[in-house]
């Protein structure tokens, strides 16, 4: 199979790639037009494998993205190209307007204009997975799960511009045939997440002995799964899932900003402990909360256990603690993005 996936130069595309390239057969295309939050270095020693290839191309433009389509020939296409930050979006929505949305929809038209002339053989395995976010159902309250038939009520322009991707994938497949299928994933960690995300904030302040912000009150709760195991998950729900289906993806870990972060700080005092003997945690400090911060995403996974036989691998403290042994031995990485395209500062608050 040769699949062309989106972003996979980002946090869970690179994820993906090295998922496609070390555990199966398949043919990788990897199109990615390199913003800030890329990094080529996640796919070293996944970049001169024969069945790997990559565009440097934005998703925006369309000519040259039907040029790929033609050179590459995909089977499937895997999407995941997207601005991924919500303290950005807050800023600055126009890049999330313009990526997730018309990016989605210059991809959904080049690939149903190059599915329409595909000979029926191929035309009948032909797949667009579109990988979105809980973030597109809202927030919940205390108790509840979000499934795959819950209503979109997103909260941030990041949250609203991956629900108009979906609309737009859902109309693709509806009006116009394209074999489409969605995956809704709860929040992601692991190796080689951009430093402005939670955890890997967490665990680059602490390292340098700097005050660890919490939004608010550190009492919103996320959903966490281990990124290679979201690659699994994509993996299985493109070989098996049903057309036109919806798919969430999560390992039904529940915690708040608040325990998550002194988990990390705990594994930090093994790993790596202060040089005064305290306790990592004691660096956590709350500072103003996010803008129409929602409170807690949790998502109902039964869907994808029960039909496509799949569960994650990887429980949250070996996750984490894998996580930040990988965020100490990768500190020149971490340095180089906090001395180049990210100064570690709050963002979210320009307005
Ligand atoms: N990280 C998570 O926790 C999470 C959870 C659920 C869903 N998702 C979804 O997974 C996808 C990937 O998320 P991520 O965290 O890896 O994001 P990321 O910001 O780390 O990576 C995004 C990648 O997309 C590329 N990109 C951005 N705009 C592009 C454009 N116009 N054309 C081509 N490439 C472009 C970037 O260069 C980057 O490599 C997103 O669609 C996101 O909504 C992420």
């Amino acid at each position: 199979m040769k699949i062309l996936v989106t972003g996979g130069a980002g946090f869970v595309g690179s994820a993906l790639v090295r998922y496609l390239i070390r555990e199966t057969d398949s043919y990788v295309v990897n199109v990615d037009s390199l913003t800030y939050a890329a990094n080529l270095a996640a796919l070293e020693g996944t970049d001169d494998n024969p069945r790997y290839a990559f565009e440097h191309h934005d998703i925006t433009s369309g000519p040259h993205l039907a040029d790929i389509f033609l050179r590459h020939r995909p089977d499937a296409v895997i999407h995941l190209a997207a601005e991924s930050h919500v303290d950005r979006s807050i800023d600055g929505p126009r890049p999330f307007i313009d990526t997730n949305i018309v990016g989605t929809y210059m991809l959904l038209e080049t690939s149903y204009r190059y599915y329409a002339e595909l000979d029926c053989k191929i035309k009948k395995n032909f797949r667009f997975l579109h990988v979105s976010t809980d973030e597109v159902y809202g927030s919940l309250g205390k108790t509840g799960t979000f499934g795959e038939e819950s209503p979109y009520k997103p909260s941030s322009p990041y949250a609203a511009s991956k629900a108009s991707a979906d609309h737009l994938v859902s109309a693709w497949n509806k009006t116009y045939g394209l074999p489409t299928v969605i995956s809704t994933s709860t929040n992601n960690y692991g190796p080689w997440q951009f430093p402005e995300k939670l955890i890997p904030t967490v665990i680059v302040k602490a390292l340098d002995g700097l005050p660890v912000p919490l939004y608010g009150d550190g009492r919103n709760i996320r959903d966490w799964i281990y990124v290679e195991d979201h690659a699994s998950a994509l993996w299985r729900i493109l070989n098996v899932g049903n057309i036109g289906e919806r798919y969430n993806i999560g390992s039904r870990t529940e915690l708040s900003n608040l325990d998550i972060s002194k988990t990390i700080c705990a594994h930090l005092d093994k790993l790596s402990p202060r040089s005064d003997g305290l306790p990592h945690e004691q660096n956590i400090v709350f500072v103003s909360d996010r803008p129409g911060h929602d409170f807690r995403y949790a998502l109902k996974t039964d869907k994808l256990a029960s039909e496509l036989d799949w569960m994650p691998l990887c429980d949250l403290d070996s996750g984490i603690a894998r996580t930040v042994s990988w965020y100490i031995d990768k500190e020149d990485w971490w340095r180089s993005v906090l001395n180049g395209s990210y100064d570690g500062r709050r963002q979210g608050l320009d307005r």
